[in-house]
């Protein structure tokens, strides 16, 4: 059993009742009934992504398991998962459900989906402008709601597995994520979390879009050159004029590892 996180400090928030294991290691976790909260892990120098390297965060992480156990356990809170084909495109063979990431936890984490009134997993939500996608990858075989413009949609054509759904949204070159998240939320998907990379959450940071952000601090140093590397954010600017300030709510040890949680707005 993982030893338990060291809670450094946490403010007053919702609570959901984690199964016995998942308390003990993790402590009080619960979400607002509307939300959509990120996760991401980053070396020390603010290193997210590692170029054209696959699967950057178990590199990052170093698969520690205490930040293995939180991915599990902010998916099994959630009622999908929404990535960017960009992360999708990066992680071959992964397939975003708790039981993925730590395993020995899988009949838990399905016993608090059901506490919660869930399905047995969370849904994917892929979203993709380009449609440029592996048909083949593991997480579209299982299934996924694929996102995407009317020309992306021209693109995939009918290539998508049979257990995935296309939306195409708008006529644009990308996609509104305010729609995107509307559609989501009318399909009774109220809990989001992304797991989507630099790009995604730039544009969900800029549109309002983004309530919480779940970011470990592995303790390593990843360094920049030539290739780009980016932080959590890519593709807009926000300091000085408009700097997404945010709320600390609350913070753990684990290790050498720092696990923290911020909030955009009143939870
Ligand atoms: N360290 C961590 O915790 C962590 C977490 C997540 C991801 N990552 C890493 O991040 C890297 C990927 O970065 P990324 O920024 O490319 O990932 P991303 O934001 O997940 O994906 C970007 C892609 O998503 C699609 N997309 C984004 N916004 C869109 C919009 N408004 N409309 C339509 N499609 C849209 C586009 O796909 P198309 O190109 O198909 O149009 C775009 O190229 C990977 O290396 C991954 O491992 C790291």
């Amino acid at each position: 059993m993982l030893a338990p996180f060291e809670v450094l400090f946490e403010g007053n928030l919702p609570d959901y009742p984690l199964p016995t294991d998942l308390k003990h290691v993790y402590g009080r976790l619960g979400f607002s009934a509307r939300v959509v909260y990120s996760n991401f892990v980053s070396s020390v120098d603010g290193v997210v992504t590692l170029g054209s390297k696959p699967s950057a965060g178990s590199v990052i992480s170093g698969k520690y398991p205490a930040d293995r156990f939180l991915m599990g356990l902010l998916r099994a809170c959630s009622d999908a998962v929404v990535i960017g084909a960009g992360t999708l495109r990066a992680t071959p063979g992964h397939l975003w459900t708790p039981a993925h990431v730590y395993p020995s936890l899988a009949t838990e984490f399905t016993a608090l989906r059901s506490r919660l009134g869930r399905s047995a997993e969370p849904g994917l939500v892929v979203l993709t402008a380009s449609g440029e996608l592996d048909f083949k990858h593991p997480a579209l075989t299982k299934g996924a709601i694929v996102i995407t413009t009317a020309s992306g949609a021209k693109k995939i054509g009918d290539r998508l597995p049979r257990a995935c759904e296309l939306v195409t949204m708008g006529k644009g070159k990308s996609l509104d994520l305010g729609d995107v998240f509307a559609e989501l939320r009318g399909r009774g998907l109220a809990v989001l979390l992304s797991e989507g990379g630099p790009h995604v959450t730039g544009q969900m940071l800029e549109d309002g879009l983004l309530d919480e952000v779940f970011l470990t601090i592995s303790p390593v140093v990843a360094g920049r050159a030539d290739e780009p590397r980016f932080g959590m954010v890519e593709g807009i600017e926000l300091l000085p004029a408009k700097g997404a300030w945010s709320k600390l709510l609350s913070a753990r040890k684990h290790g050498d590892y720092l696990f923290l949680r911020y909030g955009f707005r009143n939870v």
